[in-house]
Parts: C-alpha cells; structure tokens; sequence
C-alpha cells in the first residue's frame, strides 16, 4: 500500500467519493453530495500547505489522505476509504500511518485531526494508532493529536 499525489485526472473519482452519503456522514461541513462548481472551487482554492494523496493498495485507488498547514508546526491529518466496501479491514489505518510517516520524514514531531464525536469508527482508528484525544475543536467535533 502507498500514497501518490493526486492529480487533475483524479477529480472525478474523489468526486464520486465525496458524494457518497456515508463517506461525507464523516466530514465536518457537507451535508449533501458535492456539484461540480462546489468540487472544483475546491480543488483550486489549495495552497501550498494543502498535499492531497490518493491511496493506493493492491493496485487500486481506494481513498485520499490530506495533509495541510505544513506551516505549522503539527500539520493536520485528513482521511477517508472512497471505496465502502473495504472499510474494517485495516485501511485506513494504515493509510494513516503512511501520513504520519511522510510528516515524520520531513521532520515534523507532532500531527493533529479533527473528527466528529460521533465519528466512533475513526475514533478507534485513531486510539489504535496512539492518537490521544486533546480537548474539542469546532461544536460537535474532537481535537486529536499524535507524536510522531
Ligand atoms: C474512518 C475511515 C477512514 C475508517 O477506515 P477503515 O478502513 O474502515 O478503518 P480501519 O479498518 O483501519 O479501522 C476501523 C476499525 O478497525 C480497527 N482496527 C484497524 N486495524 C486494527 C488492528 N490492526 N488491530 C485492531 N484493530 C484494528 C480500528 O480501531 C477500528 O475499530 P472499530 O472496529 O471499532 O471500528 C472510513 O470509515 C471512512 O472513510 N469514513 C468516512 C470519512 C471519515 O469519517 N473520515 C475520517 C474523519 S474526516
């Protein structure tokens, strides 16, 4: 398994990913499936700070890791597994796990996400993988931290 950045020609399919229902119960700020407008204003309001990663497992795209404020000292983590059908299975996590160590490589010492506190299958995923929870960010929604 591994990341590769995404690219132009990946709009589609994270789009299809974004617009499932149970994928976006997840993200803080959708509520409905994506337009295009909606998608692409996205896409190109990224900056510098912003690496988006498609994961990669058995020869496959499965999902997306987003990396942002690489300006800061602990870069925040964003996931999802695109392709429903192989959640529980590990993925994530490990998806995960490639994150934290392409921060670690490039020096960073501490990361951090946020998920909805009713998010409890990426809660898990992360108690797992040695994030420990540090207080709430937005209403409804939990800080978690890790160092790397
Ligand atoms: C959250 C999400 C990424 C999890 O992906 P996944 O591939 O199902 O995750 P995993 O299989 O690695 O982990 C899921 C469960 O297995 C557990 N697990 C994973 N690897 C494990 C291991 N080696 N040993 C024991 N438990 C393990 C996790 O702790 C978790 O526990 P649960 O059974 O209580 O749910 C996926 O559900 C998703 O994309 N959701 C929608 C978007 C979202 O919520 N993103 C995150 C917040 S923005």
């Amino acid at each position: 398994m591994f990341l590769r950045k995404a690219t132009d020609d990946d709009l589609e399919l994270i789009m299809a990913w974004r617009s499932n229902p149970l994928v976006y119960e997840g993200f803080y700020s959708q509520t409905a499936p994506l337009t295009w407008e909606e998608h692409i204003i996205w896409w190109y309001s990224r900056n510098q700070d912003w690496h988006q990663f498609i994961i990669l497992a058995d020869g496959h795209d499965i999902g997306v890791v987003t990396i942002v404020q690489c300006d800061n000292w602990s870069p925040e983590i964003g996931f999802y597994i695109g392709e429903v059908s192989l959640w529980g299975k590990g993925y994530g996590s490990r998806a995960v796990g490639l994150a934290e160590e392409w921060l670690k490589e490039k020096g960073y010492v501490q990361t951090h996400t946020t998920v909805k506190e009713d998010n409890k299958r990426a809660i898990s995923l992360l108690k797992h993988r040695g994030w420990k929870r540090a207080g709430n960010a937005r209403k409804g929604e939990l800080r978690f931290e890790r160092e790397l």
